[in-house]
């Protein structure tokens, strides 16, 4: 196939300006002028563009070649069988833009824009737009039926919306074949798949700035859809992602993992060690919780409580300890030390931090007598 790769970004955007001069011309018929031109020519060009041109594109159906003048001839034209098709067009991108010009975006998209992203990069064999590669039909599948006269425009193509005729599944499968790597292959075991996300719930890509990549803009796509965890990010206590400081990848995988809640580590303690590294010991006296997991105690977005915690001592540790002794004693007034200082048998164990004002090594110890976690 004579694919007429020609486009350098920048030639690509004088390209869809030239395009737009012939505009409405080029919107109503599918002889293009000849996109793959040096910019001047196709501005040449494009007067032309508004007399029948015969279009060498074989994708053009016979009723492509009709002018402007005998649009209603459309409904003529041999009938488009609904579905994408498994053409593609002969093209390639200079057919896509020769409807496709700044005219026909909308707000906030923009088709060009593609040129400004990695995916336009033509030295990159891998990329759409590589070398001999598929172009704007990389992602949005053969084009040809759809680029035909008179067909439906939105049953033809995959246009990656929610609205497509295409299933969720079905949409994604181009971005899988060239993404499907060691970052993405639990995409089907996530909770994202199997609650329907598309990759474009999250990605934007006729963009040159792709929100859910940046630091600071990250956690706004996610909260659209977890308000829960919008709140508790506000909390007194946090990890600083609305500080723009962390990012929610910096915990999860977003494209679905084998582990809980989709971590970007096999267990919650391996996510956390990779940023509290002092944590994980090896310790002499070690506390079972702690090596367990980190969440026994601890909120990892976001808590009311100071550094994280689920609840405060001492009730958090009496969840776990309350056998003889003064582990139990509740942080009652009676628990409390007498103003005479006389105090009751659990008085000291109860002020201020109560049970880490002594059991200061919460977290284990590598003391030789921090056998009690006091030191
Ligand atoms: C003959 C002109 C023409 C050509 C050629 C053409 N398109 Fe379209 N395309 C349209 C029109 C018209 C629409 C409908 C726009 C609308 O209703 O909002 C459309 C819609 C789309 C949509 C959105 C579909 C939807 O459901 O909203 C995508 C994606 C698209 N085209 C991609 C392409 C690609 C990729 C190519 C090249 C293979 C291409 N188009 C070639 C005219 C064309
Ligand atoms: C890397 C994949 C990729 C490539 C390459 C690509 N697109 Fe898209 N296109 C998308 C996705 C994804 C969307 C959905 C909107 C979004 O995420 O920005 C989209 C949306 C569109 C739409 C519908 C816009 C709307 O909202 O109505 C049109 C039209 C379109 N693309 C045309 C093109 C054309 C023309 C080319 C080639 C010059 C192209 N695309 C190349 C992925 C791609
Ligand atoms: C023909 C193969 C191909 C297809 C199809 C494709 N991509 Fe890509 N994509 C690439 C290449 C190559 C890169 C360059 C970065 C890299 O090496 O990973 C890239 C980069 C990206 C990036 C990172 C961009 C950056 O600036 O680093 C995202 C996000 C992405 N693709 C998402 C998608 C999504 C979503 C789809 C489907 C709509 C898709 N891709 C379709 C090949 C492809
Ligand atoms: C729930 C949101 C979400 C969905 C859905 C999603 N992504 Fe991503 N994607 C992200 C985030 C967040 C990053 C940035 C990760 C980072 O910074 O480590 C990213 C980064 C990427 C990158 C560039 C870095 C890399 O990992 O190679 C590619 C490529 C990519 N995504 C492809 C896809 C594809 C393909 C799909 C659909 C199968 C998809 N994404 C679906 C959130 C999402
Ligand atoms: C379009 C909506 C949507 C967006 C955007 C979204 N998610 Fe989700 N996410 C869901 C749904 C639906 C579920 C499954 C139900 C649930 O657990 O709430 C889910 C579940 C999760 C889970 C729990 C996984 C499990 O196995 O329990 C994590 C973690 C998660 N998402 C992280 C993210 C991150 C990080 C982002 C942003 C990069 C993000 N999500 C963006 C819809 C979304
Ligand atoms: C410091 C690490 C960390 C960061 C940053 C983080 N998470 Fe989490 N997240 C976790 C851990 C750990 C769990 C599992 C909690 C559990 O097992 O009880 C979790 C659980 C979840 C769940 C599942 C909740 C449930 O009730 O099942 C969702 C959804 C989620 N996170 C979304 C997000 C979003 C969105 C962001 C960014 C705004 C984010 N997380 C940032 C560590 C983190
Ligand atoms: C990406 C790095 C990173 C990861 C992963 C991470 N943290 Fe953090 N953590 C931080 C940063 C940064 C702070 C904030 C330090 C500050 O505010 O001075 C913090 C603070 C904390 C604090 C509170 C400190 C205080 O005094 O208020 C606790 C508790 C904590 N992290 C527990 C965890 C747990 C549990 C996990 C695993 C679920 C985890 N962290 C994963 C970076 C990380
Ligand atoms: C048995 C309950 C418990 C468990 C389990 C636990 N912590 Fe803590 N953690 C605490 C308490 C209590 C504090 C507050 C200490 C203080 O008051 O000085 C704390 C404080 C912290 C702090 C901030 C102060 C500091 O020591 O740096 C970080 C960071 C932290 N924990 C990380 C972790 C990590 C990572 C894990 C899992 C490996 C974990 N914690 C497991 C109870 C626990
Ligand atoms: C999730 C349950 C749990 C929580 C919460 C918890 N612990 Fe523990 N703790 C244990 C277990 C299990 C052991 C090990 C008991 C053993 O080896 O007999 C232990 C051991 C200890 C020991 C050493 C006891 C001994 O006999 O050697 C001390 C001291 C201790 N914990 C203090 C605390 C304090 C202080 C808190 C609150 C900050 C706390 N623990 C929270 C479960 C918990
Ligand atoms: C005033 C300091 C102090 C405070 C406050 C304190 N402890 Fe202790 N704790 C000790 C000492 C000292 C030991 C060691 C006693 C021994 O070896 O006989 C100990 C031992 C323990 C043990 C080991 C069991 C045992 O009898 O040897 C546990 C469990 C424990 N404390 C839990 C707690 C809890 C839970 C709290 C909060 C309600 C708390 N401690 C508050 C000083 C304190």
């Amino acid at each position: 196939m004579n694919r007429a790769i020609r486009w350098a970004a920048p030639l690509a955007l004088a390209v869809v300006l030239a395009v737009t001069l012939a505009h409405p011309a080029a919107m109503a018929q599918t002889g293009a002028p000849e996109g793959g031109a040096s910019a001047p020519q196709a501005a040449a060009s494009a007067p032309a563009a508004s007399a029948p041109a015969p279009s060498a594109s074989a994708a053009s159906a016979p009723a492509a070649s009709a002018s402007a003048a005998s649009a209603p001839a459309e409904a003529a034209a041999p009938a488009v069988p609904p579905g994408q098709g498994t053409e593609y067009t002969e093209k390639g991108a200079d057919t896509c833009l020769s409807c496709h010009d700044s005219e026909s975006d909308s707000a906030g998209f923009s088709t060009a824009a593609i040129f400004k992203t990695r995916h336009a990069q033509r030295g990159d064999p891998h990329a759409p737009f590589g070398k001999g590669n598929l172009q704007c039909e990389a992602c949005h599948g053969p084009g040809a039926r759809h680029a035909t006269k008179g067909s439906n425009k939105k049953s033809t193509i995959n246009s990656f919306k929610p609205t497509s005729f295409l299933t969720v599944q079905q949409r994604n499968q181009p971005c899988l074949g060239c993404h499907q790597d060691s970052v993405r292959n639990a995409w089907h075991v996530g909770a994202h798949d199997r609650n329907q996300l598309g990759c474009t719930s999250c990605h934007k890509l006729h963009s040159e700035r792709d929100a859910v990549r940046e630091k600071t803009a990250q956690a706004d796509v996610c909260y659209a859809c977890h308000k829960q965890e919008r709140a508790d990010f506000q909390k007194t206590s946090a990890h600083p992602v609305r500080f723009g400081l962390m990012t929610c990848s910096a915990c999860h995988n977003a494209h679905g993992s084998s582990s809980t809640a989709m971590l970007a580590k096999s267990t919650v303690n391996q996510t956390c060690y990779s940023c509290h590294a002092e944590k994980r010991g090896p310790l002499l006296w070690e506390h079972a919780p702690v090596v367990e997991d980190c969440t026994l105690c601890h909120s990892p977005h976001g808590s009311v409580r100071r550094a994280l915690l689920n609840k405060s001592p001492p009730l958090l540790c009496q969840q776990c300890h309350s056998q003889a002794g003064h582990p139990p004693v509740a942080r009652t007034p009676s628990g409390l030390p007498s103003v005479a200082g006389g105090g009751g048998a659990g008085a000291v164990y109860m002020v201020a931090g109560s049970c880490t004002n002594c059991h200061t090594q919460v977290h284990g110890s590598n003391h030789p007598s921090g056998a009690k976690l006091l030191r």
